[in-house]
């Protein structure tokens, strides 16, 4: 797809207009990807932002250097700051309302009790909203009209915390024996994984559930049929005995960050899939391919009461997950799709790019110590004149993972059974066995060993992308490479690739480091800054990003038990990528205690910003004044966001709009 029709886009106008505005006109440069991220990725591409990518779409000719030197020096986020602190409840910038729209246990499918959390069942929690919110993708309805007032939110449900949310439960040192965990708790566990699918609405300025829709879902590991395909589908190593095709898998685990496709099907990413599984791996016929991802890891006591999550008892479930999973929103009856061509790894997130010649792009970081960013490249190309034709898109293209030089250069080497050390001789007799042993190949490939990558988000605006690297304190003095600079890593950093004049599907890019986390005032963390930074601008533990349609990237963070040292809960930073800000960070939401911060998700106008608050009351508050113990369901260190007696915390998705309405951070 060389030559690009702008006829077909209803926003050409707009982009032209825009593009008059800017320096030189290089609408001519403007390639399809360009013009369909813009419309569908962050569509309404709003006054002015324009302006900044195309001048970014011509840094390849320009050099980039001009490019940015171009670009305002005016601060682009205009918001009050708030400050750093740790209390039991959310903070926002003034001028902001940040309100509760949705909480674990609240109705999702229609028929849904209200939660009650002394009666807790499966069956209940299975149609109701599950726990540890962290994903959020939008889609605004009906499906093309990029709508800001009405839409889909999708939402992933990563894990569950017991010990706050099941009385008389004690995991306080994660007690391997679950002696308290039974067939029902277990059970209620399951139907909390997974997804939730939710129609919202605004009214009246004030976003709300629509209760009862018909696209209201939800999918858990307990009972939702999950197709596979690609290479792997049907392979031996996928069998079970409950499946002996090898082709369809119950459920979803561990759905961590994620993404939404360009035709608007949401991608659950499966980050720690080994927790879940119990056994042995003496003398395992998958020993060398668990051990590496350190599986069985026997976090939850699921394998006692269902023999999937034994490996002695099923050998190859372990290999039915560390997948990416695409469900279509608007079909709430349709089979999601674990998609084996993009690799089996602990999959922090999977956001997607329209490549100028129309292959889609989909970036993606391994969030294990020393493990590896990567990125799929379809082989077919976007259809946007047909749907349903773009469904096959993921199951077919080149799976890569990065190299990076010193020099400011990387590669991204093709993972691809039958090349260089990817043979029989390793152990590898098939791309089914690439990809289900993806970290092995990417070992033998001599892949840079990384800080963790978390989310990686391309910003369609300016072509580049945005790598978070949330820690390594493992990283030993001697250790470091080019991209991960610092032993002993506590605090993360933030690394920014350039493609070759914008593409992405490219086999080598640019990158250089955006900033490097930690207080700055602080010599021996060897932060980096923009000296712009207030002493509450900076942030630890970068893990989830978004990019708002003025392409102005946001930062969430999950320092765990880290805020004790940070002296701040997780929240919500934007960071300044252009001019003379660039590395500026600003805080703009702030968490409750024990909570982290995910899934941040604008509307399509910049009109509302979607967060979730994830695990509240958990982490590190042995280490907060005043409490200093575990918190427990009836002994909890916050009660976020109900605050009332016998209502334990509960994660929940917030919405955050304008006092008076308006675009966020304008
Ligand atoms: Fe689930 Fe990598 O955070
Ligand atoms: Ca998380
Ligand atoms: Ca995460
Ligand atoms: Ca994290």
């Amino acid at each position: 797809m060389d030559k690009l029709d702008l006829n077909q886009f209803s926003c050409r106008a707009e982009a032209f207009e825009e593009a008059e505005n800017t320096p030189s006109n290089p609408t001519e440069n403007l390639t399809f990807g360009d013009i369909v991220n813009r419309r569908f990725g962050r569509r309404d591409v709003l006054r002015g932002a324009l302006a900044v990518g195309a001048i970014s779409t011509l840094a390849g000719s320009m050099g980039l250097l001009s490019a940015k030197k171009a670009l305002a020096s005016q601060p682009t986020f205009n918001f009050t700051e708030i400050e750093h602190g740790v209390d039991e409840t959310h903070h926002i910038a003034p001028g902001y309302d940040a309100d509760i729209l949705i909480r674990w246990g609240d109705p999702v499918v229609p028929g849904a009790p209200a939660f009650d959390p002394m009666n807790q069942t499966a069956d209940a929690q299975e149609i109701q909203f599950g726990y540890n919110n962290d994903f959020l993708g939008y889609l605004g309805l009906p499906y093309g009209s990029d709508s800001s007032e009405n839409g889909l939110l999708c939402v992933n449900h990563e894990y569950t915390s017991e010990e706050v949310m099941f009385p008389g439960i004690d995991r306080q040192d994660k007690d391997k024996d679950f002696a308290d965990m039974t067939p029902e708790l277990i059970a209620i566990e399951m139907a909390a994984h997974g997804g939730s699918v939710i129609e919202i609405k605004r009214e009246n300025g004030k976003w709300a559930v629509v209760p009862d829709s018909k696209y209201n879902r939800r999918i858990s590991p307990r009972s939702t049929a999950v197709a596979l395909t690609g290479p792997a589908a049907g392979h031996d190593r996928m069998k079970t005995s409950a499946d002996s095709e090898g082709r369809t898998v119950i459920g979803t685990l561990n759905n961590c960050a994620g993404g939404m496709t360009p035709w608007g099907t949401y991608l659950m990413a499966e980050e720690n899939f080994n927790g879940y599984f119990m056994g042995d791996l003496e003398g395992h016929p998958e020993a060398r391919n668990y051990d590496r991802y350190g599986l069985p890891g026997g976090w939850y006591a699921w394998g006692r009461f269902d023999k999937r999550f034994d490996i002695n008892q099923e050998p190859n479930e372990g290999n039915r997950f560390g997948w990416v999973v695409e469900v279509d929103p608007l079909d709430p009856t349709s089979t999601p799709r674990k998609h084996t061509a993009l690799g089996r790894f602990k999959h922090e997130g999977a956001e997607t790019i329209v490549n100028g010649d129309g292959r889609i792009v989909v970036y993606m970081g391994d969030d294990e110590r020393f493990d590896y960013l990567y990125k799929f490249v379809t082989e077919g190309t976007y259809d946007l004149n047909n749907r349903e034709a773009n469904f096959d898109l993921l199951e077919s293209g080149t799976l890569y993972v990065a190299k990076f030089d010193e020099g400011g250069g990387m590669t991204w080497m093709p993972l691809i059974f039958g090349e260089g050390p990817l043979t029989a001789a390793n152990g590898f007799e098939s791309q089914a066995d690439v990809l289900i042993e993806t970290r092995l190949a990417s070992d033998l490939l001599g892949a840079t060993k990384m800080d963790r990558p978390e989310d990686v988000e391309p910003n369609p605006v300016t072509n580049r992308v945005y790598v978070m690297l949330t820690n390594n304190t493992k990283r030993k003095p001697g250790d470091e490479n080019p991209p991960n600079p610092r032993a002993e890593n506590a605090f993360g950093h933030i690394v920014e690739i350039t493609p070759p004049d914008g593409d992405h599907a490219a086999t080598t890019s640019a990158w250089e480091i955006l900033v490097k986390c930690g207080d700055p005032s602080v010599a021996e963390i060897g932060a980096a800054w923009n000296p712009a930074t207030s002493e509450n601008g900076w942030f630890a533990a970068p893990d989830n990003s978004a990019v708002d349609a003025r392409g102005r990237l946001w930062i969430t963070t999950d320092q765990g038990s880290g805020w004790s040292k940070s002296g701040t809960a997780d929240g919500v930073w934007a960071l300044e990528t252009d001019g003379e800000l660039r590395g500026t960070g600003k805080m703009f939401f702030r968490v409750p205690l024990g909570a982290e911060m995910c899934g941040p998700r604008f509307t399509p106008d910049n009109t509302a910003l979607f967060v979730a608050v994830q695990h509240p009351a958990t982490d590190g508050v042995k280490n907060y004044p005043g409490f200093e113990r575990n918190s427990t369901f009836e002994d909890p260190a916050t009660r976020w966001p109900d605050f009332k007696d016998g209502m334990p915390p509960r994660p929940s998705v917030v919405v955050i709009t304008k006092q008076g309405g308006g675009e966020i951070g304008v």
